[in-house]
């Protein structure tokens, strides 16, 4: 049975004095958990904090994006390696925000994705349609170019170390969940497609999603098949909802 997975991405949230509390929070449940794992992908100046509060504890942690290059002269961008000394379990890899915000391609995207399982990192690989290609009809074509991408460049059996996070880009920041239904369309429909290439990479895939998941409606959302956790932005940020949210993970 694969494990569930619940991870918070913070985006460009919080303080070393709210981390504090929040990661207090978190560490105490995630050590209550049974088969979730509890992950928090924080900004990059907040890991060495991260790393501290959480070491020897049942929580997890990873930076939210990751450089395509290695160590050299790349302004501003943070190596796979650099994340691994902070301790990182996880990067967080083709966010919508990444892609439509700061203009990251296909390509970019499956080039840091191979960074960061090179350095020995678990990839959380987004995939998403936008509003706009779910009502032209194009959701499956989307996601399907986006895994490809991926899959073309570092093989089937890399995905296979990976985790997916299923986030449609008009569910995100906008309270408006994608109903289960919806959901699991999407996350059959990804889990179908990497079985033509590799049964057993897919059936062993967590599949997360992500999209205005809040306590309220995560048990629904984890109760299908097919997702395998979530992948939470605003909800992370508050410890009772984030921690609820793990808890709804849990299998009953
Ligand atoms: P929200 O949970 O704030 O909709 O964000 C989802 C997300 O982008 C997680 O990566």
């Amino acid at each position: 049975m694969r494990g569930r997975l619940v991870a918070g991405n913070w985006k460009s949230n919080g303080n070393l004095a709210s981390n504090q509390r929040l990661l207090e929070q978190v560490r105490g449940e995630a050590s209550r958990l049974r088969g979730v794992e509890c992950a928090v992908c924080v900004p990059y100046p907040y890991l060495s904090q991260t790393q501290q509060m959480l070491t020897g504890t049942a929580a997890v942690w990873g930076g939210q994006d990751v450089s395509q290059f290695g160590a050299g002269a790349f302004t501003g961008a943070v190596t796979a390696a650099m994340l691994v000394e902070f301790g990182c379990r996880y990067a967080i890899v083709g966010h919508s925000e990444r892609r439509n915000v700061f203009g990251e391609s296909d390509a970019v995207v499956a080039a840091k994705f191979a960074a960061a399982m090179t350095a020995g990192l678990t990839p959380i690989l987004c995939v998403g349609e936008t509003l706009q290609e779910r009502e032209t009809g194009v959701t499956e074509q989307v996601v399907g170019r986006q895994l490809d991408a991926v899959i073309s460049g570092a093989g089937i059996a890399a995905l296979g170390k990976a985790v997916v996070a299923y986030e449609p880009v008009w569910a995100i920041g906008t309270g408006k969940t994608a109903t289960p239904e919806q959901a699991q369309a999407v996350h059959g429909f990804i889990r179908n497609r990497i079985a033509v290439s590799d049964v057993a990479v897919a059936a062993a895939l967590r599949i997360l999603y992500g999209g205005s998941v809040k306590a309220a409606n995560a048990a629904q959302l984890f109760g299908k098949p097919d997702i395998d956790g979530g992948l939470i932005g605003g909800a992370s940020l508050v410890a009772e909802e984030f921690t609820a949210i793990c808890r709804a993970a849990e299998r009953r």
